[in-house]
């Protein structure tokens, strides 16, 4: 049974409705990730959860019990905010204990559960600070420290990270995952960034303009994409999108005609739906093209940039007809901006969209 569950929850802010009837399960001690682009919903999602705005229509359950109509403070959440949102005249230790102190716990109970959290996140020796005396990666601490001294059922964070350098970002990507794993926590973690939610999350879910597009576990979404827009969000550099028609099908073997006459082959499961002449997108991730022109089938393709990272390169390239596509290379690739290359699809790792962007059925892998 899931632990966090929505029913058909619909949320609109005076006549415009954000959230469009939205279906969710969390399951226990697991980390899910709320990911889409920014204004879909991410953070209402949470804060209806957390009981900062109320729902118009559905519930919210957590462990079997229906939470919606309770008050914040009754539901056994705790919520870390982008900003930290820590008070600035208390010291680390009164900012952590805040909420318990409120609550009226015992002063000794409080020590005990403040040590531990502090302990667990390594601020022991911050504990007399201000906020103002710490640094953007100690303030997240303080913030994270304050939820877990709650031991809720349920910890929410909005975009906690995306204050943070870049170095200190992955830094914290990794000491929250095994935080979460240490505690056994249920998280749910929201954020716009599609490489954090791959690299933390046990289950993605990818939300769109209220919807939610597809739930499943990080390598699923990026194997078998629903539909283009997950296609299209879960990758990075993201994936290739070529418009054609299909020419011919034969049992798994679709063979499409690319604008400008290009031929490629794509190895489908359900060809079913597929009737000639019917026009289609082909995705394509860059790792999945070959730079050597080996593979199924090849279209040509002029680079205009070449993106050197050390342990990769990215190309960049025009075809004839004027569509960019990019294609990844081993780090030492020698190539240059000018090049004609050709590049190689395989037919097991394209995709194939119906107009619609409802992804055909495919092979795994
Ligand atoms: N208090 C509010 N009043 C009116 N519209 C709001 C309010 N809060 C959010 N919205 C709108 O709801 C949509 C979803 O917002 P939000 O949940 O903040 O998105 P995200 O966190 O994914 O960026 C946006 O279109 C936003 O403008
Ligand atoms: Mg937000």
């Amino acid at each position: 049974m899931p632990y966090v569950e929505m029913k058909s929850v619909v949320k609109a802010f005076g006549e415009t409705e954000v959230i469009h009837g939205v279906d969710l399960a969390v399951e226990k001690e697991e980390f899910t990730v709320f990911v889409g682009p920014s204004g879909c919903g991410k953070t209402t999602l949470l804060r209806l959860i957390a009981g900062l705005e109320e729902l118009n229509e559905g519930a919210i359950h957590i462990g079997g019990e229906r939470i919606d109509q309770l008050p914040p403070s009754k539901r056994g959440i705790a919520m870390v905010f982008q900003n930290y949102a820590l008070y600035p005249h208390m010291s680390v230790y009164q900012n952590m204990s805040f909420g318990l102190r409120l609550a009226k716990a015992k002063k000794e109970f409080i020590q005990e559960r403040v040590q531990e959290a502090a302990e667990i996140l390594q601020i022991t020796e911050l504990l007399e600070r201000k906020p103002k005396a710490l640094s953007g990666g100690q303030r997240q601490r303080v913030a994270i420290g304050r939820a877990i001294v709650r031991e809720p059922k349920v910890f929410l964070f909005d975009e906690p990270l995306s204050n943070l350098d870049a170095k200190l970002r992955v830094q914290m990507r990794v000491e929250l995952t095994r935080l979460q794993k240490r505690l056994n926590a249920t998280m749910i973690y929201v954020t716009h960034d599609q490489v954090e939610a791959m690299t933390m999350a046990d289950k993605i879910v990818v939300l769109h303009e209220g919807h939610v597009e597809q739930v499943g576990p990080p390598l699923d979404l990026y194997h078998t994409p629903k539909n283009r827009f997950v296609a299209g969000f879960i990758g990075s550099p993201a994936m290739n999108f070529l418009d054609g028609e299909i020419k011919e099908v034969n049992d798994q073997i679709i063979e499409v005609e690319l604008e400008g006459g290009h031929h490629a082959t794509v190895r489908c499961e359900a060809t079913g739906s597929a009737t000639q002449g019917a026009p289609i997108t082909l995705g394509v991730r860059p790792e999945a093209l070959s730079p050597e022109g080996t593979g199924d089938s090849k279209i040509p393709g002029k680079i205009y940039a070449v993106e050197r990272l050390g342990g990769e390169t990215y190309l960049y390239l025009h075809t004839p007809e004027g569509h960019e596509i990019t294609v990844h290379a081993p780090g030492d690739k020698v190539v240059a901006t000018g090049d004609e290359i050709s590049i190689g699809f395989t037919a097991d790792k394209c995709h194939l969209f119906h107009q619609g962007g409802e992804a055909f059925g495919r092979l795994g892998g």
